[in-house]
């Protein structure tokens, strides 16, 4: 910058410092702005503003401000943000450290950034401004901040997921945590029959189209879920009213064809069968597939799925295997017929709606898991959530201690491959119109302002642990 273009200009907006604020001075022809650690101020021709912490996971405290300018900057700005030492996190080396950028990707570094760890400054030249701090980029795993629960979880074969809806889609917010933070995806709701032909001969593919276009678009995978959900609430009236065997078998036949073939090569797994035990027993759902077509049709269910996309794991997904009295063995049963019939079938589903803070056991949890795997599946935590008693003042921490349990048990397992929570926010939660528990629950990770929660950082410190040695392996 030349410095007689910016002289005019410094009289023209009257350079203000306040007193632990923004500072200005010149560096040959360049306008340096010095932002402090954790100041606000206002200055030449930008703004400077501190964002409210957390900034995000990989910026130092005290050091991200949001700086805009009044006007177009024509030629490279020179910024130099000031850090304290003792605010950088424990683990995190000085030398990682370097100006970075928000983006809606998260923090990038600032090109041709520079720090001086002797005066704890980062400096970068800018043409364009915005959010600024001083942090590190990527993601090291023996310094779980660093990373994102996705960054964690890929190196170690584990796929982090959350659900989707077709309007939050439209949610900047929350795609926006979405993106930082999974991998996957599951349509909480577009994929249900109930959503894709709830009357009869009336395809509507809309939303589940919605939902797996954004995730294409955004290398997140799918799990279909779910083609047969073997309950008769949730099963359209017209399907579950159905009292013709053939007529039954020939439906649920072209469904799957039908809806598995639509997605070949865009959705990689499928719930094929959802929750064929009954909710809080051990038997099987009563469902109108169990009552017309037999036990039988389970293996039909993968058999058509697997015709029409071979490529396809097909998994099944139950419900209360954690916590209700016997269905554990009866699903491990139920699974352990099916693979000795040489069904194809690849993984199985354990949904993980818990009940309260307390509990599983970890190492019951964790045998449950090895239970599915030593049948040579994959296994999957695939609808985490963990509600919370609003009159309970430690409950944020006993949720935490809860997935950390849960999530160290996949961890534990080679065969685990996946944790996936319902929701992301809070605010998202289906539990609080259960009409169950007493409200607000406030199951998941983030809460309702988005911020990541102590569960958060215990599901991310349980990733970043990485596999134990001799975890079990498929
Ligand atoms: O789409 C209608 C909308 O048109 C209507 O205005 C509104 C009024 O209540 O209802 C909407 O449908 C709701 C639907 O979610 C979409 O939001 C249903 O009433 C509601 O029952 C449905 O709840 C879903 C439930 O499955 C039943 O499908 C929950 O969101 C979803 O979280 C829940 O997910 C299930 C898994 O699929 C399987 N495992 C258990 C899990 C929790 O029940």
């Amino acid at each position: 910058m030349v410095l007689a273009l910016v002289a005019p200009m410094l009289v023209a907006c009257r350079v203000q410092v306040t007193p632990a604020g923004v500072r200005f001075s010149f560096a040959g022809d360049d306008l340096v702005v010095h932002v402090p650690a954790g100041s606000v101020g206002t200055e030449v021709t930008m703004t400077a503003v501190a964002l409210p912490e957390p900034a995000g996971a990989n910026t130092v405290p005290d050091t991200a401000f949001s700086v805009t300018p009044d006007r177009g900057w024509a030629v490279p700005v020179r910024i130099t943000l000031a850090y304290a030492r003792s605010a950088v996190p424990a683990g995190v080396a000085e030398g990682l450290l370097t100006m970075v950028r928000r983006e809606s990707s998260g923090w990038v570094p600032v090109a041709g950034a520079t720090v001086d760890t002797l005066a704890a400054t980062a400096t970068a030249e800018l043409t364009t401004l915005g959010q600024l701090a001083v942090g590190w980029v990527g993601c090291d795993r023996r310094y779980a901040s660093t990373c994102t629960l996705r960054e964690a979880a890929a190196p170690i074969g584990i796929r982090v997921g959350a659900t989707l809806e077709p309007a939050q889609i439209g949610d900047a917010a929350y795609i926006s945590v979405l993106h930082r933070e999974f991998g996957a995806v599951t349509p909480e709701n577009a994929l249900k029959m109930y959503s894709i032909q709830n009357q009869r001969g009336v395809w509507t593919f809309a939303g589940a189209d919605a939902v797996v276009d954004h995730a294409a678009d955004n290398g997140l995978e799918v799990r279909g879920h779910t083609l047969v959900w073997s309950q008769d609430q949730y099963t359209p009236a017209w399907v579950a009213g159905l009292t013709d065997p053939a007529e039954l078998r020939a439906f649920t036949d072209e469904y799957i064809a039908t809806v598995v073939g639509r997605y070949a090569g865009r959705i990689p797994r499928w719930d094929v069968v959802n929750e064929p035990l009954a909710t809080y027993g051990t038997g099987r759902a009563g469902s109108v597939w169990d009552d017309l077509l037999g036990a039988g049709w389970i293996a039909d269910a993968f058999r058509a799925a697997h015709a029409a996309d071979p490529d396809a794991e097909l998994w099944i997904n139950e419900y209360g295997t954690d916590w209700v009295p016997g269905k554990h063995a009866a699903l491990l049963a139920l699974v352990g017929e099916l693979v000795a019939d040489g069904v194809p079938v690849h993984g199985v589903g354990i949904q993980a709606h818990r009940t309260s803070t307390a509990g599983p056991d970890a190492a019951a949890f964790r045998r449950q898991l090895q239970d599915f795997t030593a049948l040579g599946l994959q296994v999957a935590i695939t609808e985490l959530d963990v509600p919370t008693d609003p009159r309970d003042s430690g409950a944020a921490t006993a949720q935490a201690a809860a997935y950390r349990r849960l999530v160290e048990a996949c961890v534990a397992v080679e065969g685990c491959t996946e944790v996936t929570t319902w929701g992301i926010t809070d605010a998202d939660t289906w539990l609080d119109g259960l009409g169950v528990f007493r409200t607000p629950t406030r199951p998941l990770l983030f809460d309702d302002s988005m911020q990541p929660k102590p569960a958060y950082r215990a599901v991310l410190g349980a990733l970043c642990a990485g596999r134990p040695k001799g975890a079990a392996a498929v």
